[in-house]
């Protein structure tokens, strides 16, 4: 497998997937969007810093990609949801850099106290301006900050080392998790009217976007500096330069722009605003940290499908990914049954008990999902992809879990709702921890092995219908693996592993045999 490594990966990032089995490593930096396109087809995994654009247009000639990587946090540069469409898993290192761009935000809140960058110039200049760069005491201020997550954290412990106070605005923070650590949360009008220092650590989405712009500035407390060092498109940088210019904000500091590098920007023309060119996560520490993370996720995916931070997959740990491997086995091969004997898809219930609900379920439910889809679809369906499909086709999806359990240590049930058709529910367990095995069909409770080729017979309890199953397979050389059957109310369902599938006439025969209501053949990988 390829990995193709864009924008630069430190020295040990690189050498850790040059030595995982099975990997060859190719690092091109500076490649155009058009060279991009032309070469992607050949890559499994792709890692990327920031200043490659992972556009959707890229991901379709991405044939072979199965992992994208952002060696940092924000994935704003890669199209994840056309990445996901195409089951390819998008990872990021959270918490790899956070420190270094909170160290850059504390220079940021003392560099533009102290007016550092505008002395140095003036000193270098020859002039010698005491009186014109009086500062402001960074104590006893209040240090509003928006988005109290990893960074926004690490941020306000240094500020409160600082002897500032401390208030945030983060709708999934509570109060509680901020008293924690020192920090009074408050609703963001409070905090724009009360913060002298207002600094952003909040991701760019729709809603956030434009957050700092003239209507919200209005809402500041008059002389507020502002510090960005998060994404530049969360400040209107036009309604920011008007407000230093009149002396509504005093102060900004922009590590980050809306378009990088911004070229022109109306804040160059602001004395009072300061400038670095997205350096948040350029500490040596940092890119080290960030590009041994990426490259030990990257490579632990693809060598033994070992999911960490992935944005479009819930993380799962290599230790219980060896737990739930099972798991998942035993959901897709019941999604992909059930899928197969459905001529339709709709709403689908997952419901788990027992011990399975030790581990998060939302994988076993992806891998159910991809079994039942894929039966539908042509286009490979992944892990990744599955819910995103379900979702383009208005299948809604319910998980429901429950620590108790009556005959099975674990007990999987999926049910397709809204269908009139005779089998809508399975139920599947583990024997042994990892056998999966299928203990109910459609009301029938049996004992049969999801594997290989199955034929799924229903039939009326009457005498006779199994020895002639057997004679009319037999007849064409079609060897019985297995043979599980369960019966209620008049009924019976068999489930027939057989070596080899049986031709679509030999299906028709089994068909016109006595006492047969349906025949169905189902492929289990
Ligand atoms: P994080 O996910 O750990 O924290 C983000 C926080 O923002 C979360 O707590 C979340 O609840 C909160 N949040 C989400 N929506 C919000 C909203 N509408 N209002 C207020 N808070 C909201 O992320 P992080 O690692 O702390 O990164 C924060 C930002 O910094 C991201 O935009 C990231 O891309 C950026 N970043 C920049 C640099 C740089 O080089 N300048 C380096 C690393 C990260
Ligand atoms: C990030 O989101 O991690 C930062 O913007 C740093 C970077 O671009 O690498």
């Amino acid at each position: 497998m390829k990995v193709l490594v864009t924008d630069g990966l430190s020295a040990e990032g690189l050498e850790i997937l040059r030595q995982a089995p099975g990997l060859e490593v190719e690092a091109k930096k500076g490649l155009s969007p058009e060279e991009l396109q032309a070469v992607i087809g050949e890559y499994e995994g792709l890692i990327v810093r920031s200043a490659t654009k992972v556009t959707a247009e890229l991901l379709a000639q991405a044939d072979r990609l199965r992992v994208i990587g952002r060696a940092g946090v924000g994935v704003d540069n890669v199209d994840v949801s056309a990445a996901t469409q195409r089951g390819i898993v998008v990872m990021n290192t959270p918490g790899g850099n956070s420190l270094a761009a909170a160290e850059l935000t504390i220079a940021m809140i003392l560099a533009l106290s102290r007016h550092l960058p505008q002395a140095t110039q003036s000193v270098r200049a020859g002039k010698w301006e005491k009186s014109k760069f009086m500062g402001t005491q960074v104590a006893e201020k209040t240090l509003g900050i928006v988005g109290l997550g990893n960074i926004g954290r690490l941020v306000a412990e240094r500020a409160l080392g600082l002897k500032m106070s401390v208030i945030a605005y983060d709708p999934f923070v509570t109060k509680e998790a901020g008293l924690k650590i020192g920090v009074e949360m408050k609703e963001l009008d409070e905090l724009f009217a009360r913060s002298d220092y207002l600094t952003l650590h909040l991701p760019k989405t729709e809603e956030t976007k434009n957050l700092i712009r003239a209507e919200t500035i209005a809402r500041m407390k008059p002389g507020v500096r502002i510090i960005n060092c998060a994404r530049g498109e969360l400040v209107n940088e036009a309604d920011l330069a008007a407000a230093l210019n009149s002396g509504r904000v005093a102060a900004a500091a922009m590590d980050v722009f809306a378009k990088e590098p911004p070229g022109e920007s109306p804040l160059f023309g602001c004395e009072n605003a300061i400038f670095t060119p997205h350096l948040g996560a350029s500490t040596d520490e940092a890119q080290s940290s960030v590009a041994l993370a990426i490259a030990e996720q990257v490579s632990d995916y693809l060598v033994r499908g070992t999911i960490r931070n992935a944005v479009n997959f819930p993380s799962v740990s290599g230790e219980v990914m060896i737990q739930i491997r099972p798991y998942l086995n035993l959901a897709e091969r019941m999604g992909s049954l059930l899928g197969q004997m459905l001529t339709c898809l709709d709403d689908v219930t997952l419901e788990y008990s027992g011990e399975v609900v030790k581990f998060d379920t939302r994988p076993v439910t992806h891998a159910a999902l991809k079994g039942l889809i894929q039966a539908h679809l042509d286009i490979p369906i992944n892990y990744v992809n599955a819910p995103a499909y379900a979702r383009q086709r208005g299948i809604k999806v319910i998980e429901t879990t429950t620590e108790e359990t009556q005959e099975f240590t674990s007990l999987i049930t999926i049910k397709v709702h809204g269908q009139h058709e005779e089998v809508q529910e399975i139920a599947g367990t583990l024997f042994g921890k990892r056998n999966p095995r299928i203990v109910r069909v459609g009301g029938i409770i049996l004992d049969a092995v999801p594997e290989g080729s199955v034929i799924v017979i229903r039939n009326h309890d009457k005498p006779g219908v199994i020895g002639n199953l057997g004679a009319t397979l037999g007849k064409h050389g079609i060897n019985i693996g297995q043979f599980k059957l369960g019966r209620q109310g008049g009924q019976a369902l068999c489930m027939v592993n057989v070596d080899s599938p049986a031709p679509p006439e030999v299906l028709e025969e089994l068909r016109k045999l006595p006492n047969i209501i349906s025949v169905r053949q189902v492929k289990l990988d």
